[in-house]
Formats: C-alpha cells, sequence, structure tokens
C-alpha cells in the first residue's frame, strides 16, 4: 500500500518519522500544541493510517469523517481516548505500545512516592522563592519510606516494577486486585489483600489501572475515610480514576497526609483548581513514560505498528486482534 497516507499528531523522533516515510505518504502536525479538533476532523477525511497521542479523542465522530481509515496507532500504553468498540465495528485496528515504558513509569512512580513523603515540591519551592532562611531541625520533617508500607491497587507490569523497586526500599508490598499474581508473591513477597484492607494498612497507595467505568472514581471520599491519616496516594495512572473534589477536601482536612499526582481530570489542571493550593499535593504535568529513550521507543513502536500493517503484516501490539483476525 505504497500510496497510503499516513497523518501524525505530534512532531516524534526521527527514527520514528523515517520508517514511517517508507511506508507512503506523510503528513504532520508540527506545532509544539495538540492539534485543533478541526483540524483533526479535517485531516483524517484523506488517511489510512492515524499515529495519535493521548490528548486526541478517537470516536464516533471522528469516525464518520475518516472513510479510508484502516489502522490508529496510539502512541501510550492506556488508549482510554480512543471508543475501542466503534472501531471494531468498522474494521479499523488500534495499537498501544506496551511494555517499552514500564520501567520508565515505575521510576516515575517512585519519584512521586518518594518526592511526597519528604515534601519535594514544598521544599524547592521555598529555595527557588528565597523563602529558606537557616537549617532547622523541625524544618520540612517528612515520612520513610523505607520500611513503610506500600499498597498497589491491581498489579500489572509497571506495578510489578514498582514492588520490585520497593523491595530495594525494605518495605511491605500489599496488593488488591481481581485476581492472584503468584509471581510477585514469590519473586517480590507481595501480599494480597481486598481493597479495604490495603486502604486500611498502607502507609502509600498507588493506583495504576486503566480508566473504565468501573475504576472512574475508584478513590474518593468513603475510601480516603478508610486512609490512615499519615497516609499518602500516588495517581499515576489517569486523572479520572481519583474523585479530585474529594482528594482536595481529604487533603484539606487531614483525612490523609498527602497525595503526588501525575495525573489530572482535566488536564492541564486549570490554575483555579483548588489542590494548587495545597502545599500537601505534589502534582506533575503527565511525564510517567517521559525519558528521552522511552518516548522514542513509544513512537517507534506505534510507528511499527503502522508500517508492519500497512506492508501486510500483523502489527505487533494491537489492541483489537479481533479485527486482523477477520482480515486473515
Ligand atoms: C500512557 O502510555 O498511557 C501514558 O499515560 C502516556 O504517556
Amino acid at each position: 500500500m505504497s500510496s497510503a497516507k499516513i497523518y501524525v499528531t505530534r512532531q516524534l523522533p526521527e527514527a520514528a518519522l523515517s520508517l514511517l516515510n517508507g511506508c507512503g505518504e506523510l503528513r504532520v502536525w508540527e506545532p509544539d500544541e495538540v492539534i485543533p479538533r478541526d483540524v483533526l476532523l479535517r485531516e483524517v477525511q484523506e488517511i489510512d493510517a492515524l499515529l495519535c497521542m493521548v490528548t486526541e479523542r478517537i470516536d464516533e465522530e471522528l469516525l464518520a469523517q475518516a472513510h479510508r481509515l484502516r489502522i490508529v496507532a496510539n502512541m501510550a500504553v492506556g488508549y482510554d481516548n480512543v471508543e475501542v468498540p466503534a472501531l471494531t465495528r468498522r474494521g479499523i485496528v488500534l495499537t498501544n505500545t506496551p511494555g517499552v515504558l514500564t520501567e520508565t513509569t515505575a521510576d516515575l512512580v517512585f519519584t512521586l512516592i518518594l518526592g511526597c513523603a519528604r515534601r519535594i515540591g514544598e521544599a524547592e519551592r521555598i529555595v527557588r522563592e528565597g523563602r529558606w532562611r537557616s537549617w532547622s531541625p523541625f524544618a520540612f520533617l517528612g515520612r520513610d519510606v523505607h520500611h513503610a508500607t506500600l499498597g498497589i491497587l491491581g498489579l500489572g507490569r509497571i506495578d510489578m516494577e514498582v514492588a520490585k523497586r520497593a523491595k530495594g526500599f525494605d518495605m511491605r508490598v500489599l496488593y488488591a486486585n481481581r485476581g492472584r499474581n503468584r509471581e510477585a508473591e514469590e519473586k517480590l513477597g507481595c501480599v494480597p489483600v481486598d481493597f479495604p484492607t490495603l486502604l486500611r494498612e498502607s502507609d502509600f497507595v498507588t493506583v495504576l489501572v486503566p480508566l473504565t467505568s468501573d475504576t472512574r472514581h475508584l478513590l474518593s471520599t468513603p475510601q480516603f475515610k478508610l486512609m490512615k491519616p499519615t497516609a499518602f496516594l500516588i495517581n499515576a495512572a489517569r486523572g479520572p480514576i481519583v474523585d479530585q473534589r474529594a482528594l482536595y477536601e481529604a487533603l484539606r482536612d487531614g483525612l490523609i497526609a498527602g497525595a503526588a499526582l501525575d495525573v489530572t481530570d482535566p488536564e492541564p489542571i486549570p490554575q483555579d483548581d483548588p489542590l494548587l493550593t495545597l502545599d500537601n499535593c505534589l502534582i506533575l504535568p503527565h511525564i510517567g513514560s517521559a525519558s528521552i529513550a522511552t518516548r522514542t521507543r513509544m513512537a517507534t513502536l506505534a510507528a511499527e505498528n503502522i508500517a508492519a500493517f500497512l506492508s501486510g503484516n500483523r502489527p505487533p501490539t494491537p489492541v483489537n486482534p479481533e479485527v486482523l483476525n477477520q482480515d486473515a
């Protein structure tokens, strides 16, 4: 399919773009900003393949314009920005980028754990704003991470890497998941518990589950009430998994000690969001996978999915493989 038209919604590392260049006619949204919706709706009308980011909504409205579209490669492991059944119904393949960002994201989760426990955001602000007067025995006292209890909601690939890191910090690791993860139990000593027990016993609760209708506001006031007042919540999954208003109240009222968020609802978080007034909430701009090597691997894997598909091969990481099986 050498006449294939490919559209990419963001500038990408050269390795990914040159791979796509060899597969057909490539167009890229050049500005370093999210592609405006009306531009995307126009661009999809003539294309066969779309490489997009989590910032693009791939829904019925868009698909109704995209008469030639055969493959959408989402440059992310999560794909809650895509209406998967709508693609599948039309026989359009969706691919994501699992595996390549696992360790980098686990590093960031651990950064969040350490960052909120040791009040890094607050402390850095004091220095930067010229408000640091002297060393003091009581300044910026935080909580120890070593030997604390980590509670992991879920226990997927990234969580396994988080648990591995926790082991290095002599942490006790609990997990609450639909099924048992024997490997995590045997190799890493993770202990299966139910959701309320995990909330009650953990010093740090991390959540890395996908965003679905079941996990939206999985953490809200009733869950915060179960947590220790000295505990911290870490969210590096998707913003809407945490009820952000309830989190604000829990942090303000001391139901829990702090939170560290790599994701918010919405993104970017509005400047007047009350969470931004709290010192016990560390907030990052969705950078879980943001290392040079990992973003290059993600872009390349997304491009490889398109390249394989357009040359008649099976894309390496399909989300809805049933579409490919239909074609076979
Ligand atoms: C993912 O891969 O789902 C991330 O959240 C995007 O970096």
